[in-house]
């Protein structure tokens, strides 16, 4: 097994992301650990989950900032002080900018709840639902300048069932999202990932032409 990749967590909620990710350090799964977790609200459910794993926790509320750089000034002081190799926001409802992105170029990456670059921005589940979709998901990628919009590293898709609400719907996806951010963070520490243009390069992803999902599903003959 490599040496662990050190990772940066940037939460602001639950922290239902940290604690997957957490998990597969904890059990070996992903060759990475999580070296620090920063929170921009004080009282956020994440900062009790890094705890309890006993990772370091700094808590950086953003209206102590009156500018969006001078906050990431720091963070980028936090991550830099614990030697983060790969920043991951997990909830993380900030814009970030270029002060963040050039201290770790190509080594930010974000959980979003759509398939992007469909609804992009806030409340992705809600968008998708509100927009009749019959298939949603979760879209990991790496973060630039833009809002969501950086190239997609790992999706998984879900169905939209009849008798969804937004709730039901946010649930499936985000037990997606416990999937598939681990499995992004493997393929970076495993130095599986090459970001080429807007496409993402994976070496020996294992690809599956075969499986689909339809929505409702094909009863092939
Ligand atoms: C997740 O669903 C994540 O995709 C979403 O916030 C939730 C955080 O949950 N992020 C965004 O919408 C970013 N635009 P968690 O705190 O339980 O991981």
């Amino acid at each position: 097994m490599p040496r662990p990749l050190r990772l940066g967590v940037l939460v602001s909620g639950s922290g239902s992301n940290l604690q997957a990710i957490l998990d597969a350090c904890a059990a070996r799964r992903i060759p990475a650990e999580v070296a620090v977790v920063i929170c921009n609200v004080p009282d956020a459910r994440a900062l009790q989950r890094a705890r309890d794993a006993r990772v370091p926790t700094v808590v950086l509320p953003h209206h102590e900032h009156a500018r969006r750089e001078d906050y990431d000034s720091r963070v980028v002081a936090e991550l830099r002080a614990r030697g983060v190799e790969l920043v991951c926001l997990a909830g993380f409802m900030r814009i970030v900018t270029p002060v963040l992105l050039s201290a770790f170029p190509q080594r930010v990456i974000n959980i979003h709840p759509s398939l992007l670059p469909a609804f992009p921005g806030m409340h992705g589940v809600r968008q998708a639902f509100r927009a009749g979709v019959r298939v949603s998901g979760c879209t990991v990628h790496f973060v630039d300048v833009g809002t969501d919009s950086g190239p997609i590293l790992i999706q998984a898709a879900v169905p939209v069932l009849d008798g969804d609400t937004e709730e039901t719907l946010a649930a499936r996806v985000l037990a997606q999202e416990h999937r598939i951010y681990p499995r992004a963070i493997q393929l970076i520490a495993e130095g599986r990932v090459q970001i080429d243009g807007r496409r993402v390069r994976i070496a020996d992803g294992r690809p599956d032409a075969a499986s689909t999902i339809a929505s409702p599903p094909v009863e092939d003959p």
